[in-house]
Order: C-alpha cells, then sequence, then structure tokens
C-alpha cells in the first residue's frame, strides 16, 4: 500500500508541477490570473490527470512528457466546469473545497470569465506540442473537445439544470444519461486517451471503456454522497422529498445505504475487469478504491 500511495503523491507532483507551470505564463496578465491561480491551488483531487497518467502507465507508456499536455487540459476543463456549476445560475453554491467558490471571493463577471479563460488555455496548451504524433495528437484533441461539449459535460450539465421533479417522472435512464455525461464523459476521456497514443489490443479497448463507464457513474454517486450533510433526509415519497432535497440525484432517489451498496457492487465489477490486466492494474484499482472510499 506504501508503495501505491507513493506512486500517487509523485504522480501528483509532477502533474501539478506541470499545470502550475502553465498557468505561471498567464501572469502577465495579473487580474485574470489572480482568478484562476485561486481556482486551481485550492485543493483538488487532480483525479482525472491521475487517472490519465495511470493507464499510460498501465499500458506500457514510458514518456510521460507525452501525455502531460491533455492531462492539464483535462484539470483546466473540469476547474471551469465547476466555476460555472457554482454560478448562481446553475447550483449557487457560496462554497467549494472547504474554501468561497470563485464567484463569491472574486465576483461573477470575474468568475464567468476566468471559466472561459480555463476553457480556452486547455486547448491552447494541447495544440502547441505537435512534434512528435501529431495525428495522434489531433485525434486526442478532438476527443477532448468532444467529451467536454454537447455530446459530454456541457449536455450532462444542460440535462441536470432542466432536471425537476415535476418533469422527472422517475426516469432513471435520465439520470444515468446525465451521469455520463456530465461526469462520465470527462473521466472516460481521461481513462481512453492514452489509448490513442499507446497501441492497444481491441480487447483492452473495450474492458477500459467498461472501467471508465462504471467509474464515471460510480464517481458522480459517490460525489452525491458527499454532498449530502447531517440534516438530509431520504423520504421515499418525491412530492415531500421536493421539500428536503432540492437537486435530483441518485442519493436522493435511493438513499444513502443503496447507493454505498451500489457503490460497492460497482467496485466489484470493476476489479474483475481490471484484473485481467494482471499485477499491472494494482495502483489504478486502488487509487479506484480511494477515490470510491470503499470500506473492506
Ligand atoms: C467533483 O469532482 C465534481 C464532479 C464532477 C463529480 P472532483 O471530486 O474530481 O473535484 P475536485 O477537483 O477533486 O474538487
Ligand atoms: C458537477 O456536478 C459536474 C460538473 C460537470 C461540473 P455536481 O454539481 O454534482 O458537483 P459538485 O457537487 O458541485 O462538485
Ligand atoms: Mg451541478
Ligand atoms: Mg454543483
Amino acid at each position: 500500500m506504501k508503495n501505491v500511495e507513493e506512486n500517487l503523491n509523485n504522480y501528483r507532483y509532477l502533474i501539478e508541477d506541470y499545470i502550475y507551470k502553465k498557468l505561471q505564463k498567464l501572469k502577465k496578465r495579473q487580474d485574470v490570473f489572480d482568478v484562476m491561480e485561486y481556482c486551481l491551488r485550492s485543493g483538488g483531487k487532480r483525479v482525472r490527470p491521475l487517472l490519465m497518467v495511470l493507464v499510460f502507465e498501465m499500458l506500457g507508456g514510458s514518456n510521460i512528457d507525452e501525455i502531460l499536455p491533455f492531462a492539464a487540459a483535462v484539470e483546466f476543463i473540469h476547474t471551469y466546469s465547476l466555476i460555472h456549476d457554482d454560478l448562481p445560475c446553475m447550483d449557487n453554491s457560496d462554497m467549494r473545497r472547504g474554501k468561497l467558490s470563485c464567484h463569491k471571493f472574486f465576483d461573477e463577471a470575474a468568475a464567468v470569465l476566468a471559466g472561459d479563460a480555463f476553457l480556452t488555455y486547455a486547448f491552447e496548451v494541447v495544440s502547441e506540442n505537435f512534434v512528435v504524433f501529431p495525428e495522434a495528437n489531433i485525434s486526442v484533441i478532438n476527443f477532448l473537445a468532444n467529451s467536454s461539449g454537447v455530446f459530454g459535460m456541457i449536455g450532462g450539465q444542460f440535462i441536470d439544470v432542466s432536471l425537476s421533479f415535476e418533469n422527472f417522472k422517475n426516469s432513471i435512464r435520465k439520470l444515468i444519461k446525465m451521469y455520463r455525461m456530465k461526469t462520465g464523459k470527462l473521466i472516460e476521456f481521461s481513462v481512453m486517451a492514452s489509448s490513442k497514443i499507446v497501441s492497444v489490443n481491441a480487447l483492452d479497448l473495450n474492458l477500459l471503456k467498461k472501467f471508465s463507464r462504471l467509474l464515471g457513474f460510480a464517481f458522480q454517486i459517490k460525489d452525491d454522497i458527499l454532498d449530502c450533510d447531517d440534516s438530509f433526509e431520504v423520504i421515499d415519497n418525491l412530492k415531500e422529498q421536493k421539500a428536503c432535497v432540492p437537486k435530483i440525484t441518485f442519493v436522493s432517489l435511493y438513499g444513502i445505504e443503496f447507493s454505498i451498496r451500489m457503490l460497492n457492487k460497482i467496485f466489484k465489477k470493476i476489479v474483475l475487469l481490471l484484473n485481467k490486466f494482471g499485477e499491472r492494474a494494482n495502483t489504478l484499482i486502488k487509487f479506484t478504491e480511494y477515490l470510491l472510499e470503499i470500506k473492506n
């Protein structure tokens, strides 16, 4: 276990060093830079870049420099998605990671612009190093744009803001679709991107895709559980629920206990899938266990 933790810490250090260096290049515009720095240095877990690096390593990739720009880009896009997600017109959250959210610390205009800046900068970073594997790079950039856009994170966020207890009609399929898109697509990108750089056979590709989808779904359920505070009570009746739970989530519909059972079930499936990669998958399995907070 110590080795796994050390491994993860080393990778996290490498990733953060890279993204902070990239951010530093924007310092000449101190005003926007300050807002971006506040959001990027606020204790994010770096889940998506870590997934990228771990899969890259598992598939036998040797030169991490090849994927660091993509790892940074996906973290920038994730950061932008959270800045906008917290805005009053979206989730109206005053706090993020135990600190004031961006629009609360600065103001709404600053938050909108910093979010936009992260999105555009992500594509600047991935398109500036084109010497090695230009075709593979373009294909990953295209994949990133797709995963972030209408058929990915944005599309999912749109379903999220449009869902209400009135129009939900108990459609679990809609909920699954929302999770797959708003959270799952960037996770899927993070898991699958390396397969465009390192050669992977069709069987492994299929395993990775299944893993990424299961993880994306489970990760959002975990996030919903973390969002529940002590005052949260699950009430079976949807109408009553409306009074105490403002949002439709897997947890507000099915309760914390069932959601935790679901997480354990998904984790078991993930272990079965990843075990097919043999010992190479150990760190990835441990990381998944940590992300889903699976208690043995
Ligand atoms: C939180 O994601 C929002 C979701 C998409 C579920 P993370 O849990 O990865 O957020 P940070 O960056 O570590 O705070
Ligand atoms: C965030 O979903 C998903 C995004 C794509 C930004 P949530 O709204 O559930 O995430 P938190 O709880 O604010 O982190
Ligand atoms: Mg939201
Ligand atoms: Mg939110």
